[in-house]
C-alpha cells in the first residue's frame, strides 16, 4: 500500500465511509454473495473449521506476553510439537496438539457456561494464519452453528477483512470465550481466567505474525489493560515474547456506532501495512456488477 499517496487515502476512506471500499460492499447489510477477496500471496488457505495446514512456520514462541497459562491444558500440555496437519500425530506418536486442544476444549467443563451453551465455539481459520482475530465471545447464531463471527457482526467482519484483500478463510478466528454468556452478558472474570489457557495456547501453536484484538474484553485479556479500548485502539503493541498485538473497535459496536468506522479503517489499514498487504484497487463498474 502507498501510504504516501494522500488522494488515494482520501478515496479509499470516503469509500470505507460510504460502506463500499474496495470491490466490497461494506455496509452493515449482510451481502453472503460478496466475492471472496484475493488470498495473498504465499499463504496457504484454509478450508472450514480448522483448516488445513500449509507452509511451515518457524518454531512456536511462548504464549501471548510470554505469560503462562493461568491453569494448564492437560491435553495440550501433553504434546508441544510444532502444529502438525489435522488428524496427523506428532513425532512422538501423539496427537497433533492443536487438535487435542480442540478436543479439549469441546468437554470443557470449567466454568458454568458449560451449563448453558449448544456448542463450544473453538475457532476457525487456517493453522497458520498470519492474522488471528480475537473477538470477545459466541452470540446465539454462534452457539447454534459452532462457527465464530458468523451473525451480524461477524457478517461485518468479513467484510471489514475484505477491504483490506483478506478473505475470511484467510485468518484464523476466535473468541476470548468459547462459550455463550447467556443473553450474551459480558464475560465474567472468572469464565475469562478459566478459558484463558485456551486461548494461550491458540496462539503458541497458530503463531500468527499479528493478532487483531476485537473489543474491550479482547483487548483486556491479550494486553492486560484496564484501558478502554477507545483510548488505545489503533496503538500496536509488540508484546514481550515479540507477540504484536493491535487493538481496535467489535464489529458489534461499529454496527450501533457506524461513525467509528472511520478509525476502525484506519486500524485495518495498519493491519495491512503490519503483514505487508497490498489494498485491493478499486474496482471498475463491471466488476461492481458483478
Ligand atoms: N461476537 C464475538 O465477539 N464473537 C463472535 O463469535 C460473534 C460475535
Amino acid at each position: 500500500m502507498d501510504t504516501n499517496d494522500p488522494v488515494r487515502e482520501a478515496r479509499l476512506l470516503v469509500e470505507w465511509l460510504r460502506g463500499a471500499a474496495g470491490r466490497y460492499a461494506w455496509s452493515d447489510e449482510t451481502d453472503a454473495s460478496a466475492p471472496r477477496a484475493p488470498t495473498p500471496a504465499g499463504r496457504p488457505t484454509a478450508a472450514g473449521a480448522g483448516g488445513a495446514a500449509g507452509t511451515t512456520r518457524a518454531p512456536v514462541g511462548a504464549g501471548i506476553g510470554g505469560a503462562a497459562p493461568t491453569a494448564p491444558v492437560p491435553a495440550a500440555a501433553a504434546e508441544r510439537d510444532a502444529a502438525a496437519p489435522p488428524g496427523a500425530t506428532t513425532p512422538s506418536g501423539g496427537p497433533d496438539p492443536f487438535d487435542a486442544l480442540r478436543a479439549d476444549a469441546d468437554q470443557c467443563r470449567r466454568c458454568r457456561l458449560c451449563e448453558t451453551r449448544s456448542t463450544v465455539v473453538f475457532g476457525e481459520g487456517p493453522r497458520r494464519p498470519r492474522l488471528l482475530v480475537v473477538g470477545e465471545a459466541p452470540g446465539a447464531d454462534e452457539d447454534a452453528t459452532g462457527r465464530p463471527f458468523v451473525g451480524k457482526a461477524g457478517q461485518l467482519l468479513t467484510k471489514m477483512l475484505a477491504a483490506i484483500g483478506l478473505a475470511r478463510e484467510d485468518v484464523y478466528i476466535a473468541n476470548v470465550l468459547k462459550c455463550r454468556p447467556p443473553d450474551n452478558r459480558p464475560p465474567e472474570p472468572d469464565e475469562v481466567a478459566a478459558c484463558r489457557p485456551f486461548l494461550d495456547e491458540q496462539i503458541r501453536l497458530l503463531d500468527p505474525e499479528l493478532v487483531l484484538a476485537l473489543g474491550n474484553p479482547a483487548a483486556k485479556a491479550l494486553l492486560g489493560t484496564d484501558r478502554g479500548i477507545t483510548s488505545i485502539r489503533g496503538q500496536l503493541r509488540t508484546l514481550a515474547d515479540g507477540r504484536r498485538v493491535l487493538p481496535s473497535f467489535h464489529p458489534s459496536y461499529l454496527l450501533r456506532t457506524p461513525e467509528a468506522k472511520r478509525e476502525s479503517w484506519l486500524d485495518l489499514q495498519l493491519v495491512a501495512r503490519t503483514l505487508g498487504l497490498s489494498l485491493p484497487s478499486r474496482p471498475s463498474a463491471d466488476e461492481r456488477d458483478e
